[in-house]
C-alpha cells in the first residue's frame, strides 16, 4: 500500500496538460465490444479504474490489447461468456456497463451488484428499467443478477432518474434493437456526448445528445473505429484548477474543451478567480480576495457532484460562509470531518448540506482517502496546509488520478509516493 507525504504552503505555478476522460473511456471501453472490428482509442488516461475494465473485458475473452501509455485495441471477437466475475464487479462500479455490451451481443448477461466508491446508496433501479424497456428481463439467484433479452426492440422510455451509466446502458442497447429508441430524460453529460460520438463513428444512428432526449435508430451491426481520440477530462482539469487557486498559485491547463469547462470556469470567476479562456487551454490566477459561494450541484451543465469535494476545500479559503449543497449521493460530505480535525470550520447541517466560514488556516496531519473525489480533495487540503501531512489508500485516488503526484510536482509541490511497507521497515 502506497502513501502521499506532503509538505503544503508552496503556492503551485505553471502548465500541465490535462488527461483523458475516466468517465468518457470506461462506457467506450465497453461499446468497443459491440463490433467484431477492433477500435483504437486514444488519450487514453493510464490510471487504476481503465486497467480494472481492460481485466473485466479479458476476462470475456473479448480482444483488448494496450498499444502505448495512452491508446488501446479494443474488440468483441472472442467475447465468449455472459458472465462478468465477482472479484473484478466489486472493483468498479462502471463494471455495470459490461452488461448492455453482453446482451447486444450475447442476449444474456449475468452479473453480481457492481462494488466501487462508498459513496451513496446507488441502486440499479433506473439501469433495469431502461434495460427493460428494451426487451430485456431481469431474475437474480442468490450472488447475481441475470438478465435476458426476452424480445429485442426498440422503445420509448421516460425512466426514473437522469443516470449517467443508465443513459450510457440503454444507449449501448439501443443502438443494436430493431426500430426507433427515445431516452427520456437522459443525462447530457460531457462523457455521455462522447460514448455517442463513439457509438455513430461505429455506424449507430444517434441524434440529441448533449439534451435530455436522445432518438436512436437501430442497425443490424456496428463496426470498430481506426482512431478515436477521448475527450479531455473536465474533471481532472477542474481538479487542478482548484489545487492551484486553493494554494494562492496561477495555472494554465493545456488540451482542454473550454465548453466542457463551463461551470467550473463560472464558480472560480464568481469566487474572484482571474480566468483566460482560449480555444485549447485556460489560464486561472488566484484571487487575493477569494469569496465564499454556493456550492450547489447537479446534474450538466450544473457543478458536477465530482467537484464537490475540491470546491469544499477552497471554500475554507474563502471569505465567508459558503454553503454545500449536494443532493446526488448521501455520502460525499464524509472528508468535512477530516477538513475540521485539520482546522476548517464547517457545520454539517445534514448528509446533504455543509456550510464553511472561511478563511481558516489547515494544519498537515494524517488522513485516510475515502474514495477518489474525497481522497483527492484532501491531497488539496494538505497543498494548502502548514506542516507535514501523511495521505494513505492512495489507490483509490490512482483509480481515477494520472500521475497526480508528478503533475503536482511539475508545479512545484513538495509531494512524494512512499510504500507504506517499505516505510514502515526503513
Ligand atoms: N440520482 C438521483 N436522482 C437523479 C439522478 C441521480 O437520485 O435524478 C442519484 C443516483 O441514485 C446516484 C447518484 O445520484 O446515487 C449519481 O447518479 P448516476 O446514476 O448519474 O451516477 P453513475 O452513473 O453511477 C456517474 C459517474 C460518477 C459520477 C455520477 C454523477 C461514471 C463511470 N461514473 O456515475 O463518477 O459521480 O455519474 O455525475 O461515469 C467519479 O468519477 O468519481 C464518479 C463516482
Amino acid at each position: 500500500m502506497a502513501k502521499f507525504i506532503v509538505e503544503g504552503g508552496i503556492p503551485l505555478k505553471g502548465e500541465i496538460n490535462v488527461s483523458g476522460s475516466k468517465n468518457a473511456i470506461l462506457p467506450i471501453m465497453a461499446a468497443a465490444l459491440l463490433a467484431d472490428t477492433p477500435s483504437i482509442i486514444n488519450n487514453v488516461p493510464d490510471i487504476g479504474d481503465v486497467h480494472t475494465m481492460a481485466e473485466i473485458i479479458a476476462s470475456t475473452g473479448a480482444e483488448i490489447e494496450q498499444i502505448d501509455i495512452h491508446s488501446w485495441r479494443i474488440g468483441g471477437k472472442g467475447l465468449h461468456t455472459s458472465h462478468i466475475k465477482p472479484d473484478l464487479a466489486r472493483k468498479l462500479r462502471a463494471s455495470i456497463l459490461m452488461v448492455s455490451p453482453l446482451l447486444a451481443r450475447r442476449h444474456e448477461a449475468i452479473f453480481p451488484h457492481p462494488g466501487g466508491c462508498v459513496i451513496g446508496q446507488r441502486p440499479l433501479d433506473t439501469h433495469f428499467e431502461a434495460l427493460k424497456a428494451l426487451g430485456t428481463r431481469i431474475t437474480t439467484d442468490e450472488s447475481n443478477y441475470i438478465a435476458k433479452i426476452a424480445h429485442s426492440q426498440g422503445a420509448s422510455m421516460f425512466i426514473d432518474e437522469v443516470s449517467v451509466t443508465a443513459t450510457e446502458n440503454a444507449l449501448m442497447l439501443a443502438v443494436l434493437s430493431p426500430g426507433e429508441t427515445i431516452i427520456k430524460p437522459a443525462a447530457c453529460e460531457p462523457h455521455v456526448v462522447d460514448l455517442a460520438n463513439f457509438l455513430k463513428q461505429m455506424g449507430a444512428r444517434i441524434e440529441g445528445e448533449g439534451t435530455h432526449t436522445i432518438r436512436i435508430w437501430g442497425v443490424d451491426k456496428l463496426s470498430g473505429v481506426e482512431n478515436y481520440r477521448i475527450i479531455p477530462d473536465n474533471l481532472d482539469a477542474g481538479t487542478f484548477a482548484i489545487a492551484a487557486v486553493a494554494t494562492k498559485g496561477d495555472i494554465t491547463i493545456n488540451q482542454i474543451k473550454p465548453d466542457d469547462l463551463d461551470p467550473i470556469i463560472h464558480k472560480l470567476t464568481q469566487m474572484g478567480c482571474e480566468v483566460n479562456l482560449n480555444r485549447q487551454s485556460v489560464t486561472i490566477k488566484h484571487a487575493e480576495d477569494l469569496k465564499a459561494t454556493r456550492i450547489q450541484i447537479d446534474t450538466w451543465p450544473r457543478l458536477p457532484t465530482d467537484l464537490q469535494a475540491p470546491f469544499g476545500v477552497l471554500a475554507t479559503q474563502a471569505h465567508g460562509t459558503s454553503l454545500i449543497h449536494d443532493w446526488l449521493y448521501e455520502r460525499r460530505l464524509m472528508y468535512t470531518e477530516d477538513l475540521i480535525r485539520m482546522g476548517a470550520n464547517i457545520t454539517q447541517c445534514d448528509p446533504h448540506r455543509a456550510l464553511v466560514t472561511g478563511p481558516t488556516k489547515l494544519y498537515g496531519t494524517k488522513i485516510s482517502s475515502l474514495d477518489i473525489r474525497a481522497g483527492v480533495a484532501m491531497v488539496i487540503a494538505t497543498l494548502v496546509a502548514k506542516g507535514k501531512s501523511e495521505i494513505d489508500h492512495i489507490e483509490l485516488i490512482d483509480r481515477g488520478y494520472e500521475d497526480l503526484d508528478g503533475r503536482l510536482r511539475s508545479l512545484g509541490a513538495q509531494i512524494r509516493r512512499v510504500n507504506s511497507e517499505s516505510e514502515n521497515k526503513g
